[in-house]
């Protein structure tokens, strides 16, 4: 018996209640809230031969972009692929995008999720795991138009709208169109108040436009809505804690890590990413983070031979410099060395980006300034090919201009700290860091001058 979800999407043989639980935990999904898995066991309980329930947990599992998410992600695919003879040419869409993932194919599944978009508009599961896809695939331009294209099929009738619009407002964000983007992402917010994706598509904007203050505000007074019992939670949470360390408020970090970023331990991946990338920044400034990189680097340890996704093989990379693990550094930098050797999408990530960052940021622990920025200055211009926002890319050029500044590379440094305060004048920190290499450089009526604005910045922002 074949039927349609809430947004006319046709589904096969789907009874009634697993439709119901479908759309319970496709809700859920959309807006990061626990749990979407629990919800759709319940739609498979309900009929064990609903394909869209193994679907959907496969495309969960694609989204936690890690190695431990590949047993569940497995059994989901085989139970799917069992059902395929019965399923509609919809759900076979998913079941191949689903098994290229697993096949380590991550760009196949995402042009598959993606395709699934053109005759289906309104699958909005589709329409999450392939902006999702965009993401880890550094894909902005498609973060943005994957979802314009959905847009003359979609208004406020059809359930799910608001969060459309946030994954657009996301797009629209990273790729600086920042008015578009914050409007539509306050759209969305008007639309349903707790969307994550779209308050972060906002943070984001303030974020890139140096608006330090607004982004606070704008988090601190939204609170309820994104950081009640929400599995994003943790990410905007460490978007607030780059506002405070833009002001040089290094207790806030802290705090904002020990109690919201990192409050336990946790081997979930993106979770440990956000860890690694705070702390890093902490320690390009010389501040000392404790135990704290020990903690991180112990969760990262048992992962250095996965060669999963280069993203998180960099962030385990900052981990174990941290912490001074410098065996844990050279296992993961064999597994990249034996991971660029392959064929599938994480092989040319790791090859043009995860190795170069990952050795660099080894060559950075070891003092070996000038190789760190030898092997960072080219890789900037690629490294949206492993994913990630421009937000956490940036880490690539901070980690770039310390290493020259320490390296004796005042010239270059003070050239890509112009870049920073060209784009994005409004920080702070971003002038105090250029009037420590105007300083090097002899030049100290500069410096000062650099110092002002630094100054002005922080009292047109109240601060
Ligand atoms: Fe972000």
């Amino acid at each position: 018996m074949a039927s349609k979800d809430s947004r006319d999407v046709p589904v096969s043989s789907a009874s009634r209640a697993a439709l119901d639980h479908y759309e319970t935990a496709l809700d859920l999904l959309n807006g990061y809230f626990l749990d979407p898995i629990a919800a759709i066991d319940q739609a498979l309980a309900a009929d064990p031969s609903f394909v869209m329930g193994h679907c959907f947990k496969a495309g969960v599992m694609t989204t936690m972009a890690e190695k431990g998410a590949e047993p569940m992600l497995r059994e989901a695919v085989e139970a799917a692929e069992a059902l395929a003879a019965g399923a509609n040419d919809r759900e076979r869409g998913h079941i191949a995008a689903a098994r290229a993932w697993l096949d380590g194919d991550f760009a196949r599944s995402n042009a598959l999720y993606g395709a699934i978009l053109i005759d289906h508009p309104r699958d909005l599961l589709a329409a999450q795991l392939a902006h999702l896809g965009d993401f880890y695939l550094g894909q902005s331009t498609l973060l943005r138009d994957r979802m314009a294209r959905l847009l003359p099929d979609w208004d406020e009738s059809v359930p799910g709208f608001g969060y459309v619009l946030g994954m657009h407002a996301f797009g629209l964000e990273e790729t600086q169109l920042y008015r578009r983007a914050e409007d539509t992402g306050r759209r969305a917010l008007a639309l349903g108040p707790r969307d994550p994706w779209a308050v972060h598509a906002v943070t984001h904007v303030m974020e890139m436009e140096g608006r330090v203050a607004d982004g606070i505000d704008w988090l601190a007074t939204r609170e309820a809505d994104w950081a009640t019992d929400n599995m994003f939670a943790y990410h905007n949470w460490w978007h607030r804690a780059l506002y405070h360390l833009d002001l040089g408020e290094i207790d806030r970090v802290l705090a904002l890590y020990d109690t919201r970023i990192r409050p336990q331990p946790t081997a979930v991946v993106l979770e440990t990413i956000d860890a690694s990338a705070l702390l890093w920044r902490l320690h390009l400034r010389d501040i000392g983070v404790g135990g704290r990189w020990r903690e991180v680097a112990d969760t990262w340890e048992p992962m250095a031979e996965d060669g999963y996704y280069a993203f998180n093989d960099v962030h385990a990379m900052m981990a174990f410099v941290g912490d001074g693990r410098s065996k844990a550094a050279d296992r993961l930098l064999a597994t990249l060395a034996r991971r660029a050797e392959g064929t599938n999408t994480n092989a040319m990530m790791t090859r043009e980006v995860g190795l170069p960052v990952a050795t660099a940021l080894a060559s950075f622990g070891k003092g070996d300034w000038s190789r760190a920025v030898e092997l960072l200055m080219p890789v900037r211009a690629n490294a949206h090919r492993f994913g990630g926002s421009h937000a956490q890319r940036d880490l690539l050029s901070l980690t770039l201009i310390e290493a020259a500044l320490r390296g004796g590379r005042h010239r270059l440094a003070r050239a890509l700290l112009a870049e920073r305060t060209d784009l994005k004048p409004a920080s702070p920190f971003n002038w105090e860091w250029a009037a420590r290499a105007v300083r090097l450089l002899g030049d100290h009526r500069g410096a000062a001058g650099a110092l002002d604005r630094a100054t002005t910045a922080r009292r047109a922002q109240g601060r």
